[in-house]
């Protein structure tokens, strides 16, 4: 094994073969043997921190069956009570969103179990990454407000402490707002920060200066991968997503980077061990 071995995240858990931000998704990257994962936090009509990607709940759960009336659907308007009565399972044996069902790579147990998978918790899925012995990525999306903002910082660096994971093995906070982070930091200096980017970022090492890190999370599109090699030389990790076509794999394997976000990580580590 190579020493320079990237991370091997699964997106959002392993999302091509279930459900995407559920435990199901987690765990079936932990049997993958992914590295860690990677899921996004976002916050309920009550103030609770829970696993959803979207700002609205219809795409991966069936919010419009159970609230026909609450269109459109909106994250910031259901509480956590409501949340957990939707099944945010079943839409993705119906969409088959990367074909993996088609492709017989998702067995008929799984799919039977999915149906009925709730949105987790930011807790529940801490607790099923601590119990496993594994890591997160947790990514904390774009609140509406300020003050949203800052409660979830708040909530999020709180709970890791807690659950003792705050040793800057377990967990890693991202975020596309960079103030976010810089209020984590603030709150809890143990806890690693990544900058999420979907562009390149003048001047990368003052930038990561400023906010006192080195971890860079930019989308596989901002800087090539021999730009990624020279900038690594001088330091910077770069963790890149969403990756997952061979090609450029092995380009960012070549390029030395810290981690891999990818929705296959049933790819990624083959290629990873030479096989
Ligand atoms: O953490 C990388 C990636 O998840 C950021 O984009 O839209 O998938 O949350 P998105
Ligand atoms: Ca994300």
């Amino acid at each position: 094994m190579s020493p320079n071995k990237p991370l091997v995240i699964a997106h959002r858990g392993a999302r091509s073969v279930a459900p995407e931000n559920t435990i199901a998704a987690a765990r079936k990257a932990v049997e993958i043997g992914a590295d860690m994962w990677e899921l996004d936090v976002s916050v309920s009509a009550d103030g609770e921190l829970f696993l959803m990607h979207d700002d609205t709940l219809n795409r991966t759960c069936n919010a419009e069956e159970v609230f026909p009336d609450r269109a459109p659907w909106n994250v910031k308007d259901f509480t956590l009570a409501e949340i957990k009565q939707l099944d945010c399972g079943h839409w993705f044996n119906v969409t088959d969103p990367f074909k993996q069902i088609k492709a017989g790579n998702v067995s008929i147990e799984d799919q039977q179990a999915y149906d009925g998978e709730q949105a987790p918790t930011l807790r529940e899925a801490l607790e099923f990454t601590k119990a496993n012995h594994w890591a997160v990525n947790v990514e904390i999306k774009e609140q509406p407000d300020e003050a949203t903002a800052r409660m979830a910082v708040e909530k999020t660096v709180a709970l890791v402490a807690e659950l003792g994971m705050d040793d800057g093995k377990q967990v890693v906070i991202s975020s596309f707002e960079h103030e976010y982070l810089k209020n984590v930091s603030e709150l809890n200096g143990q806890i690693p920060i990544q900058l999420l980017t979907s562009e390149i970022i003048r001047n990368p090492n003052q930038y990561l200066a400023d906010y006192g890190t080195r971890f860079i999370n930019p989308k596989y599109s901002a800087w090539s991968p021999q730009q990624i090699k020279e900038l690594s030389a001088e330091g910077i990790a770069f963790t890149v997503w969403t990756v997952n076509d061979e090609l450029t794999m092995k380009a960012l394997i070549n390029s030395n980077v810290n981690g891999i976000i990818t929705d296959f990580p049933q790819i990624l580590i083959p290629l990873l061990e030479g096989k």
